[in-house]
């Protein structure tokens, strides 16, 4: 099934930047596995189109695309980068923007970078309870990475890449049979059909 819709949002205010790497290479992974639509928003390009309304009410029509894009994805891949210990502004004024019943059941892997590695439970205590809040599915395993797994902006530490093939591997059981079709990167834990 071609249709499935897979939507990565990066919570970077700034490019280059790490965790828009983090969130392409999950949303690539995803795709390397199973035949899907797919797309990655930054923030540092949507923030200045979805701050210009601070109710959803108020959004202008390329505001409501991308809030429309958000609601209709089957699969999120939201990543964001330690600010303050928590994720940027930029994505929870994104989040207060959707509906709150248009994410129930959708399917969510959670990634984010920082500065230290005692931040890394961030996307535990800060992201997975904010889809809690929508009814989504997390998915177990989130990715996190420090400045050090990256050349420059590029992912580089194969201990990361790992996480993301677990993660991407999670996310197949999340789908009954035959919702999502691919090639079967780690038989026995899982069959896409
Ligand atoms: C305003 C600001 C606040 C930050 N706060 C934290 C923090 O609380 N904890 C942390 O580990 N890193 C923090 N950092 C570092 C960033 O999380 C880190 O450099 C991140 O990888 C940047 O991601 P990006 O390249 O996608 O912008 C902060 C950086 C900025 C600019």
């Amino acid at each position: 099934m071609g249709n499935t819709k897979v939507l990565g949002l990066s919570g970077n205010v700034k490019r280059p930047s790490r965790t828009a790497s983090v969130v392409r290479s999950i949303v690539s992974s995803i795709e390397q596995k199973f035949s899907v639509e797919s797309r990655v928003i930054e923030l540092v390009d949507a923030a200045p189109i979805l701050f210009q309304a601070l109710r959803a009410d108020q959004l202008d029509h390329s505001g409501r695309a991308i809030i429309d894009e958000v609601e209709a994805a089957d699969v999120l891949v939201v990543g964001s980068p330690v600010y303050r210990a928590s994720y940027t502004g930029a994505i929870k004024h994104l989040f207060d923007l959707v509906d709150f019943r248009a994410l129930t059941g959708k399917k969510v892997i959670l990634a984010a970078t920082g500065g230290t590695p005692l931040h890394g439970l961030m996307t535990e205590h800060q992201l997975r309870p904010l889809f809690g809040f929508f009814n989504a599915l997390t998915i177990p395993t989130a990715v996190y990475a420090v400045e050090s797994d990256f050349s420059g902006h590029v992912l580089t530490n194969p201990a990361v890449s790992e996480r993301i093939d677990r993660a991407v591997s999670e996310l197949a059981h999340l789908f009954p049979n035959g919702t999502i079709k691919g090639k079967i990167s780690q038989p026995g834990l899982y069959e896409a059909v």
